[in-house]
């Protein structure tokens, strides 16, 4: 489709003051299908995440453990933020952390050239900041504090008291792009994605834009002002620009050029950051915009957004130690829309393990893979005459292809997942209608047998390749026991429906083994 374009896309790079919790891994899971969907489809695919290690938030968890901040950070990308790559299984290309030298040089390089475009000025102000959000909050954002913060006001997210700040900063003259950015949402409504994301961005830009203070110096843990090294770069400032600074900017042109722009995925709690001042700032250099922004929803327990500094944050490997990284890839993915609010529940986990993973696809593919075993030695038959039936899984094939390639193009992935799906539901409602162990009980019925058993090995081959961004671990030992060639990551997406596989299936573990669930 879209073979040898260029498709890169981002994460957030995650604050290293505490360890991830299931929302960040949801994020990760969520840029990691989307990456992999594009490179199975032949896209020059290249997928960034990494860490936010700058500021006062990390300056202060690192002060209150006694060490550094440049220790307390590399303690926990190594301990905690690299490892939960691993246990989500994700497929990045890189992991840029914001105190990498390719990336503060650089940072460096596009604010000294802001400053000589006459971008960037000198000013006072004074206004509540709240370090959870390393940022200042206008007074609608803050609401009365409860319990040890009664009678004080706090940020409407961390529930916690803002700090009440008088600083001569830099700032940027963001308020001079307002217009541009309207026409830019208004000429590229999926610039923003979901719909209401978009709206509250317009409304937000609408409303009227200020300029932002992008300097700090009462502290010294961040990237030195090129000009005046007794501020430090505002670290939203710094974060930023980590998009670019891992793609070759300031350093590498080709590389740039090859990469740039991005599709940017970050929770709904950080889109203005991403779909206002970014864009801006892109716009003061001269640069292309990002390709997109989606802001996709909160992970909620008890009704408020999963969070760090609130200590509602469940491990990922909580989830996966018992039932696996494919399934928690599955199980947010599909149970949540991408762009709406989810809560977790272990019950719910369980109960869609056990229903789509364990009998809808993982006992499909061991029926199938077992009956070509059992009945034809293990050599995978040819079909003879196709009746309506076979035909209809074949059309199955085709559409799920499409569809599903279709609503990655929309970011849509748990549409995607849906509309692979309609073939693991129409493969088991096949073998339930044309009983092909009935059929094996009658030599009569033998070119039957090996048409629905070959039918069904093809469609299992197709359900191979379209769950292999979602099912990576799943679909690699069905890909084997298939008996096809090469490695399942390696077939095109975009043409599922024409996989080619193998002669001779091998048998096949369990690929979603029951679970006891501790009550
Ligand atoms: O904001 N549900 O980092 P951060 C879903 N360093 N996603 C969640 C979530 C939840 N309950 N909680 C966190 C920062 N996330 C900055 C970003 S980017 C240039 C700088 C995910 O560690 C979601 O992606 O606070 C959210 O946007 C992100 O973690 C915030 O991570
Ligand atoms: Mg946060």
């Amino acid at each position: 489709m879209a073979d040898g374009s260029s498709f890169y896309i981002t994460t957030p790079i995650f604050y290293v003051n505490d360890v991830p919790h299931i929302g960040h891994a949801y994020t990760e899971v969520a840029a990691d299908v989307i990456s992999r969907w594009h490179r199975q489809a032949g896209e020059d695919t290249w997928m960034l995440t990494g860490t936010d290690e700058h500021g006062q938030k990390i300056l202060r968890t690192a002060t209150a453990n006694d060490v550094t901040p440049k220790e307390w950070a590399d303690k926990l990308v190594a301990e905690a933020w690299k490892p939960l790559l691993e246990t989500v299984d994700i497929a990045n290309d890189d992991f840029i952390r914001t105190t990498d030298e390719r990336h503060e040089q650089n940072v460096q390089k596009f604010l000294q050239h802001l400053f000589d475009e006459g971008h960037i000025y000198t000013g006072e102000y004074e206004g509540y900041y709240c370090v959870g959000c390393e940022e200042y909050k206008t007074d609608s954002q803050l609401v009365p504090g409860t319990g040890e913060f009664e009678g004080q006001l706090v940020c409407e997210i961390h529930s916690k008291p803002v700090e009440l700040l008088n600083e001569k900063n830099y700032f940027f003259r963001m308020s001079a792009f307002a217009d541009r950015l309207l026409a830019l949402y208004e000429e590229r409504p999926d610039f923003v994605q979901p719909e209401s994301a978009r709206n509250e961005v317009v409304s937000f830009v609408r409303s009227g834009l200020d300029d932002l203070s992008i300097s700090r110096s009462t502290f010294d843990w961040g990237v030195k002002v090129p000009w005046d090294d007794s501020h430090v770069v505002y670290v939203w400032f710094d974060a930023l620009l980590n998009y670019i600074t891992a793609v070759g900017y300031g350093q590498d042109d080709a590389e740039f050029a090859r990469r740039w722009p991005a599709q940017h995925i970050v929770g709904k709690d950080i889109l203005r950051f991403h779909a206002v001042i970014w864009p801006a700032m892109l716009m003061a250099a001269g640069l292309e915009v990002p390709r997109g922004v989606f802001g996709h929803g909160w992970l909620l327990v008890g009704g408020e957004k999963m969070s760090k500094s609130k200590l509602t944050g469940i491990a990922p490997s909580q989830i996966t130690d018992t039932f696996g990284s494919d399934a928690f890839r599955f199980y947010f993915l599909s149970a949540i829309g991408f762009g709406q609010d989810g809560s977790f529940s272990w019950e719910d986990l369980a109960a869609r393990y056990q229903a789509e993973l364990a009998n809808g696809f993982g006992n499909l593919a061991s029926r199938v893979v077992a009956m070509i075993a059992r009945y034809c030695d293990g050599a995978v038959p040819t079909a003879a005459t196709l009746t309506a039936a076979d035909l209809e899984i074949q059309s199955i094939e085709r559409r799920a292809t499409e569809r599903s390639w279709e609503a990655i193009g929309r970011l849509a992935v748990h549409e995607a997942i849906a509309a692979a799906w309609e073939l693991v539901d129409a493969l088991n409602g096949y073998l339930t209608s044309e009983e092909p162990w009935a059929l094996a009980k009658d030599p009569a019925q033998r070119d039957r047998l090996e048409t629905v058993l070959a039918v069904a090995y093809h469609g299992l081959g197709t359900l191979a390749v379209l769950l292999s961004p979602v099912l990576p671990k799943a679909t690699a030992k069905l890909w084997t026991a298939l008996g096809a060639p090469g490695t399942v990551q390696e077939q095109r997406i975009d043409r599922a429906d024409e996989v080619r596989l193998g002669e001779q299936v091998s048998a096949l573990e369990a690929l979603f083994p029951r679970i006891e669930v501790a009550g």
